[in-house]
């Protein structure tokens, strides 16, 4: 089987060659560091060989989890945020029928929806009325149990769930994927006696998709975290290798390194295919949170081409030259369908008559990298070869270990997120949760 690849040829007209090899002895050094838990932030390091450690035993519980909210929901409402919301999303939408929520309902096949992630009272309240005449359950996802966004949508689903099913249904269909001891969710849990899930201590929120946060609304919605994880192991044994060149996530880390030391501030991450756009959520969350500290950090973006062509396509192509691309590039779409010929031609499209559409897409990145190159936008080009759960499984935790080698890189801790505190502590202080009257008179006097 073949596997993901990277392809760095169209950055060196804007890194030095030497420049770039000299970064093996430094990627060997951060793999030890990574590998020996010496480095920074190194109680948060079980997703390194996390895939290789999950059990069939383990799978089996989740997909049986799974079956249990599928035989008896409509809807299932995944509730969590950031790290306990994007890696789900992301696959989900990767591996799902563009139209799925609109085609007829399928026993068996519950609607996925997200909340947990806004405070959007109009989001809530819509959401709430969707739900009324729905059978729906909820995975309650939150590694703290804490986290207000999530705390407030659960709060509403558990109400109506209960209401609408009655208790003893509610117990069934609402499952928690939360700490083992601590935090609201978990006690919630306890006392309901929810089906629950434990997120390792030792793996952090954006780390998480391959533990149940990910897992569980992956198979609930009928996607094969079988194969998900096979191609996160393959990955795993890959991105050991040491040799820089041999090591796809070694490789990255150090060009991206290399580029941002030459003034390339910001990364674009980019996609030619419109299911890979929470693909992209999931990686700025990643890469923002693991390396936008101490005043370092390319700022992570994205885009979904061809449609952002036709908005950023003309900063990307003059603007600033502060930036670099990274393509991923999925070599076969799942489906076939070509141009039909038309015999009026009107439109002039007749010279496509017969191509499949890919291939115009295809075409259209091609073209895109010519003219960005031209334009001095370096250009790194990650190939899938098929959208599919072994492929996104490699794409993960190839992301996943590049980041920790090129947070270590940067010279950050790339598993911390303190920055994220200081919005909470305000809105806290502002709303007077208790424990934050200091705080409170503080913002206050700021606001006079
Ligand atoms: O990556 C992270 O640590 C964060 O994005 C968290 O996942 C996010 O804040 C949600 O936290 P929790 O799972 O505690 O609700």
């Amino acid at each position: 089987m073949e596997n993901i690849t990277l392809n760095v040829e169209k950055v060196l007209g804007f890194v030095d060659k030497e420049k770039l090899a000299a970064y093996a002895p430094k990627v060997k050094e951060c793999m030890e560091t990574l590998e020996k838990g010496t480095g920074l932030g190194n109680d948060f390091l079980g997703w390194l060989h996390l895939p290789s450690s999950i059990t069939k035993e383990h799978l089996a519980d989740l997909k049986a989890t799974a079956e249990v909210l599928r035989e008896n929901c409509e809807v299932v409402v995944v509730a969590g945020i950031g790290g306990s919301y994007l890696g789900a999303r992301a696959v989900i939408e990767a591996m799902s029928d563009s139209f799925q929520w609109l085609r007829e309902k399928k026993a068996g096949q519950p609607t996925i929806i997200f909340a947990g992630h806004n405070i959007g009272e109009d989001y809530l309240a819509e959401l709430t009325d969707f739900l009324k005449d729905k059978k729906f359950g909820v995975i309650n996802i939150s590694k703290s149990g804490t986290t207000t966004e999530t705390a407030i949508a659960f709060r509403l689903l558990k109400k109506q769930c209960e209401d609408q099913r009655g208790k003893d249904m509610a117990r069934k269909v609402i499952v928690a994927v939360t700490d083992a001891k601590k935090g609201a969710a978990r006690v919630t849990a306890d006392k309901e006696g929810y089906k629950s899930f434990i997120i390792p201590d030792n793996v952090g929120g954006r780390f998480s998709v391959l533990t149940p946060v990910g897992l569980l609304p992956i198979a609930v919605a009928g996607v094969d975290i079988e194969q998900l994880v096979a191609g996160a192991c393959e990955m795993e044994k890959v991105c050991a290798n040491e040799e820089l060149t041999e090591n796809p996530a070694a490789l990255y880390a150090a060009t991206r390194n290399e580029l941002y030391k030459e003034g390339k501030k910001i990364e674009i991450l980019v996609n030619f295919q419109p299911k890979l756009h929470y693909f992209m959520e999931w990686w700025k969350q990643l890469y923002g949170e693991s390396e936008g500290k101490d005043g370092k950090g390319i700022y992570p973006s994205s885009v979904d081409f061809s449609t952002d062509l036709h908005s950023m396509g003309q900063w990307i192509q003059q603007g600033e030259r502060t930036i670099f691309e990274t393509v991923v590039s999925v070599e076969k779409p799942n489906h076939e369908l070509h141009v039909p010929s038309d015999e009026e031609n009107l439109d002039g499209l007749n010279f496509l008559a017969g191509k499949r559409v890919d291939e115009v897409n295809k075409m259209a990145e091609l073209g895109t990298q010519l003219a960005h190159v031209d334009g001095g936008v370096p250009n790194l080009r990650i190939s899938v070869p098929a959208l599919n759960e072994y492929y996104l499984g490699q794409l993960i935790y190839f992301f996943e270990k590049a980041c920790g080698i090129s947070g270590y890189l940067l010279g950050v801790n790339p598993f911390n997120q303190p920055g994220v505190e200081a919005y909470k502590k305000n809105m806290f202080a502002l709303l007077n949760k208790p424990g934050y009257e200091k705080e409170s008179e503080a913002i206050q006097a700021r606001l006079k």
